[in-house]
């Protein structure tokens, strides 16, 4: 059962148990997401894809243990990044270790614990060189192709690649593989990350292609192999009820057709890998809150228990979450609507988790349920104004399990000194 299928009294148990506002995450949904993605992409060019996914989505270690075992490996951006996949099993290459603006310390911490290191800049790999005496075992370069002619559906998440900070041009990664290629480095990797929630499977193959014609452009100057090419990752999720589902099952046949025309040998036979974070958790995910008040100014506004600090995606780039309602009120009429903003108590007025939205008439003591919460949620949240971020719970089956607890002011006062 998802959760939105629940009754309001089952709902309402978990918050009482748990408190409000509330994460929770459906086991099930993620394991269902696993499937999906090893039955289409495991199968391409016969090694498979292997997704490493993408910790920042969703940085709790009994979520990790459920995909590490499942399969998965991580994409890391820090070293606290690191120690979370640590917790959940994963060590060495099992982590790809993918930053930018690094310092030489952290990668090389990363790279003695034996991440594979994705290098995001020229200057980077030569101080590396300069700092470590020992060649990486395998190093991945991170491509920005500048302007490229076709552009994805959420360039606000992401950004124009030609404004972007992540990444080097191509005559900047050629010379960053030969600088390392001289230090003795013998595997390497060729990584990008260009789209972000991109439903339309075309363009997650048109980046494919560019990453694919670079690797053997590159092998072929350089008389180097490549062992993984890192797709990146930002497989779409349908946040509202009216978009598709990225349509994996075609990519990955695609995938698997553009490999072979491209003859992917003359690059080394590389595996594909993908950083995927918000594909695999984020429909699992939703935050639960109650409605404490209700306000007729201007417009009308819901006020739940919960504010940006707990879900920031709708108030910084403007994005869709789909909401549902459940009252244990007999006069309630899922037919009644009337056109809401629904806001939190942040002192900033885009704390706003829908902005004249139509939704049934709801009192105090309703619950909210906002939808697709399960990556870039929790893991964003902030204590702006005070405000502690909420717990964490895994759903299986009948069970609820607290996986992490709610902040207290004391963990509010804890830095302080
Ligand atoms: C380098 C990198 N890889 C992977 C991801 C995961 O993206 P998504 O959760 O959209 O798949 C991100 C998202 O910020 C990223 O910056």
């Amino acid at each position: 059962m998802r959760l939105w299928e629940k009754t309001y009294s089952q709902t309402e148990a978990l918050l009482s148990q748990y408190g409000s506002p509330l994460y929770v995450y459906e086991k099930g949904q993620i394991i269902t997401q696993v499937k999906l993605f090893d039955s289409n992409l495991g199968v391409v060019v016969g090694k498979g894809v292997k997704n490493y996914f993408a910790v920042k989505a969703l940085p709790n270690p009994h979520i990790l243990s459920i995909l590490y075992q499942a399969g998965m490996g991580f994409d890391c951006s820090s070293l606290p990044e690191v120690h979370l996949a640590h917790k959940a099993g994963a060590s060495g290459e099992d982590i790809i270790y993918t930053s930018n603006n690094t310092t030489i310390e952290e990668l090389t911490e990363a790279s003695a614990d034996g991440a594979m290191i994705n290098f995001d800049d020229l200057s980077l790999v030569q101080k590396f060189i300069d700092c470590n005496h020992q060649p990486l075992p395998i190093a991945f370069c991170r491509y920005n192709p500048g302007d490229i002619e076709f552009v994805g559906l959420n360039q606000s998440i992401i950004g124009k690649p030609s404004e972007a900070k992540y990444g080097m041009p191509k005559d900047q990664i050629m010379k960053a593989y030969k600088l390392l290629k001289d230090s003795g480095v013998r595997r390497f990797g060729l990584h990008t990350m260009l789209l972000s929630n991109e439903l339309d499977y075309k363009n997650h193959l048109r980046i494919a292609r560019l990453l694919f014609e670079l690797a053997i452009e590159i092998a072929d100057k350089l008389n180097i192999k490549f062992e993984k090419i890192n797709l990146g990752g930002g497989f779409g999720l349908a946040y509202s009820p009216d978009q598709h589902d990225f349509d994996i099952r075609t990519y990955g046949k695609e995938l698997s057709k553009l490999y072979k025309q491209l003859d992917m040998q003359r690059a080394g036979s590389p595996q594909i890998i993908t950083e995927n974070g918000r594909w695999v958790t984020g429909d699992s995910g939703y935050l639960i809150t109650k409605v404490i008040n209700q306000k007729n100014t201007h417009r009308k506004y819901i006020g739940v228990d919960a504010t940006m600090a707990n879900l920031m995606r709708p108030g910084m780039y403007g994005a869709y979450h789909h909401i549902s309602l459940l009252s244990g009120r007999t006069d309630f009429d899922l037919n009644k609507v009337e056109t809401v903003d629904v806001v939190g108590s942040l002192c900033e007025n885009n704390d706003k988790f829908a902005v004249q939205r139509e939704l049934p008439v709801t009192k105090e003591g309703d619950i909210i349920i906002i939808h697709s919460a399960g990556a870039h949620g929790h893991a964003m949240g902030f204590q702006y104004n005070g405000k502690l971020r909420s717990a964490e719970v895994l759903l299986s089956d009948s069970s609820s399990e607290l996986i992490r607890r709610a902040e207290t002011e004391v963990d509010y006062f804890a830095t302080l000194v």
